[in-house]
């Protein structure tokens, strides 16, 4: 029997049961810090994914971008499984055979001398944060406790106290206090705000090269030069945030590489463990990880031979070039689609590489309903800030694919 008559999960899933049933379950027993729409994914392949009542859906949010490669990549499936059965966790008390490797590759592809792996991508910017600092105190000399990092409005980095301390969205930040001070909000893409926030103390900028969560949003063109410019000068870290947009998302390995500029540090995540595990790193010259000594920074699971075989067998993906051309390529043909329905429903419609951030029309849809008609069309998508829908498919999906996705928002948008 097949999941379309049964309404059962596919083989191999202990889980049973109607859309209704697990939403009730989820609901009953899971803290509610998330609104899904209504839909119970039981599998994936590629660009699709089946719900538990046999039903198909095209996955365009792709786990916020951490399934840049699709779901079960089979390259990525079988390398996770030869790990599994052969060594999966040491803790960095011991060496182990898969680090070594995974940390120069990744070195490699970031340009940079050395990694420093962790696990989700929020431990990822705490660990940039850290050793922002730590370099400021050690390096620029900073006097002890008056380090400050400037950060970008509207920016979303990550869910631990320190990181919701500067944000300004109200909802993620409300009543975790107290915050952790030293941090200086400027406007987004806007260089002079993030001049005149400047002083000797100031140890690095963070920011996202594409902000991702707030709806695809790009800085305009010249700003990332700029801050190169400006933190070279100023002798500030570069730290970039490349969580979402990166590793191949916008059309280039990094949405760095768009404006040919080479962050001091790099933040990976996401797409780093191929979607099948936690995989996140930073990378960046020794000058500035080499500030970090053993027993100041760790983490149990970080660095792990599992994360290290997948980790480095993203980095293979990478390496072919494959995935940054479809995203240049089948990202033009979605532009291309999406551009005309300014006006028709869209106020806005940014797109780079098979990343898209459309602006709903006030007096229309809000974000949600458009999602709601979308995923009745067989979409998955997902709105962020109420009035901007994000898109962002795996990258292995087809000509034919982006298409569909075309033609289903032009038919939710006048629905
Ligand atoms: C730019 C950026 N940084 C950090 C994070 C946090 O990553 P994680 O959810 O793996 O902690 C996200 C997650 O959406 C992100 O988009």
């Amino acid at each position: 029997m097949t999941p379309e008559t049964t309404g059962t999960t596919p083989a191999g899933s202990t889980a049973v049961g109607s859309t209704e049933q697990h939403i009730e379950t989820t609901e009953r027993y899971a803290a509610h810090n998330y609104h899904p729409l209504p839909v119970v994914i039981a599998s994936g392949e590629g660009a699709w994914v089946t719900d538990v009542e046999g039903k198909r859906y095209l996955d365009c949010l792709a786990g916020y971008s951490a399934l840049n490669f699709g779901h079960s990549h089979p390259q990525l499936v079988e390398r996770a499984r030869q790990q599994l059965g052969t060594l999966t966790l040491t803790s960095r008390a011991f060496f182990n055979d898969q680090l070594g490797p995974f940390s120069q590759v990744l070195a490699e592809l970031t340009g940079k001398d050395m990694v420093l792996p962790m696990n989700s991508g929020a431990e990822a910017v705490e660990t940039a944060l850290k050793v922002s600092r730590r370099w400021g105190y050690e390096v620029k000399n900073v006097p002890e406790d008056q380090a400050n990092i400037i950060v970008m409005e509207g920016n979303f980095h990550g869910r631990t106290t320190t990181i919701i301390s500067f944000s300004d969205d109200k909802v993620a930040h409300d009543n975790y206090g107290p915050y952790t001070p030293g941090f200086r909000t400027v406007r987004y893409g806007d260089i002079d705000s993030v001049r005149a926030a400047m002083d000797d103390f100031t140890v690095a900028v963070l920011f996202e090269p594409i902000q991702g969560e707030g709806g695809v949003v790009v800085p305009p063109e010249g700003f990332l030069r700029d801050l190169r410019d400006l933190c070279s000068e100023q002798n500030v870290l570069m730290v970039a945030d490349e969580i979402q947009s990166g590793l191949a998302r916008t059309g280039t390995t990094f949405a760095c590489d768009l404006e040919e500029v080479v962050p001091d540090m790099y933040i990976l995540g996401k797409a780093l463990g191929g979607g099948l595990y936690p995989v996140s790193a930073v990378a960046a010259n020794t000058d500035v990880l080499g500030v970090i000594t053993p027993g100041s920074h760790g983490s149990t699971f970080g660095g792990n031979p599992l994360a290290a075989a997948i980790g480095h067998e993203v980095c293979r993906l990478l390496a072919t070039g494959e995935y940054q051309d479809r995203a240049r390529r089948l990202g033009e043909r979605l532009l291309a689609g999406l551009e005309p329905l300014v006006g028709k429903g869209l106020d806005e419609v940014r797109v780079r590489g098979l990343w898209a951030g459309l602006d709903v029309t006030p007096g229309g849809p809000t974000g949600r309903e458009l999602c709601e008609r979308l995923m009745e069309r067989g979409i998955l998508a997902k709105d962020t800030h109420g009035m901007t829908i994000r898109l962002a498919p795996p990258l292995v999906i087809t000509e034919d694919e982006v298409d569909q996705i075309v033609a289903a928002v032009t038919e939710s948008l006048s629905a």
